[in-house]
């Protein structure tokens, strides 16, 4: 018989859920592994016994059925960690991309709905869930309105969730991340402030777990400002948002340029 605690992780074939994962083996963890990157899934499960994969894309209903379904004789999950999703930017506001957005919606708020359904019912009495949200979600970005609308349906769900399961004696925590070094975020062209390693975020997330603490924020040196400008008046981080944007675009500009002139020579 498996007497060792147990976690499911969403989006463990890459950044900070693979860093979970590891994390959580080092401390002796049974993890079920998710993804949809089957050869990831299938490396995870080889380089480690303690790691059971299942592949599932969790904007399909059926597939997360079926995924539990695959591990039905697993009596309980300790630990739900509900950590999988994407971050993609609405570019022009005016010609506003309904599917970008739909999708985004989909795969980060819709999704748990679905993964709530079927895997809660595995946690009890004792147990944990984990919703990893995002700082994102203190004040407002531009080009955010799909991720930052995802990650603040994220909150409101973990806050509520968290009352009603308070008398099933299961903690709910709520996650914000700054920026953590990701495929994520390596795509992002803008300044990242205090970037933390994947590694960095797992280890706090660890700690925070363990503690039952209901909200983990990280680094603290960028939420505490971010939660000091959110109290201001909103013209002041209104034109502290607006200014970064101009630069930003300026600097596209000019790259674009170079690359022209360069393409020229
Ligand atoms: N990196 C940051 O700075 C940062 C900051 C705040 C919050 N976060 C949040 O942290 C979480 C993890 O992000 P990350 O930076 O580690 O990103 P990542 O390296 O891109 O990893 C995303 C993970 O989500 C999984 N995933 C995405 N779409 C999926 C789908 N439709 N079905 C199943 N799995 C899916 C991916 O698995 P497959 O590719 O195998 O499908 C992958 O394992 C996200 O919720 C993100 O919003 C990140």
């Amino acid at each position: 018989m498996n007497i060792k605690p147990t976690i499911l992780i969403t989006g463990a074939t890459s950044g900070i859920g693979e860093s979970l994962l590891q994390h959580y083996l080092a401390h002796d963890y049974q993890v079920i592994a998710c993804g949809r990157n089957q050869e990831k899934l299938k490396q995870l499960a080889t380089d480690n016994a303690n790691v059971i994969p299942i592949a599932f894309d969790i904007t399909d209903k059926e597939q997360i059925r079926a995924a539990a379904n695959k591990i039905s004789a697993i009596e309980r999950i300790d630990i739900l960690m509900l950590n999988a999703g994407d971050c993609r930017y609405i570019d022009n506001a005016k010609a506003f991309d309904g599917e970008l957005f739909a999708s985004v919606i989909a795969t980060n708020l819709q999704s748990l709905g679905y993964l709530l359904e079927y895997f809660l019912p595995k946690v009890n009495a004792g147990g944990q869930v984990v919703f990893v949200s995002s700082s994102a979600t203190l004040l407002p970005f531009p080009r955010a309105e799909a991720y930052g609308a995802s990650k603040a349906g994220i909150d409101y769900l973990a806050k509520s969730l968290r009352l009603d399961l308070k008398a099933e004696n299961i903690a709910v925590t709520l996650v914000h991340p700054g920026f953590i070094k990701t495929p994520l975020t390596d795509k992002n062209d803008f300044a990242m402030p205090f970037l933390l390693t994947s590694e960095q975020a797992a280890n706090r997330i660890y700690q925070g777990v363990s503690a039952r603490k209901s909200y983990l924020h990280f680094p603290k040196r960028l939420t505490l400002i971010m939660k000091l400008f959110a109290l201001l008046p909103d013209f002041i981080w209104q034109s502290i948002a607006l200014k970064n944007e101009k630069s930003l675009s300026n600097e596209k500009a000019l790259k674009k340029k170079k690359e022209l002139r360069n393409n020229k020579k």
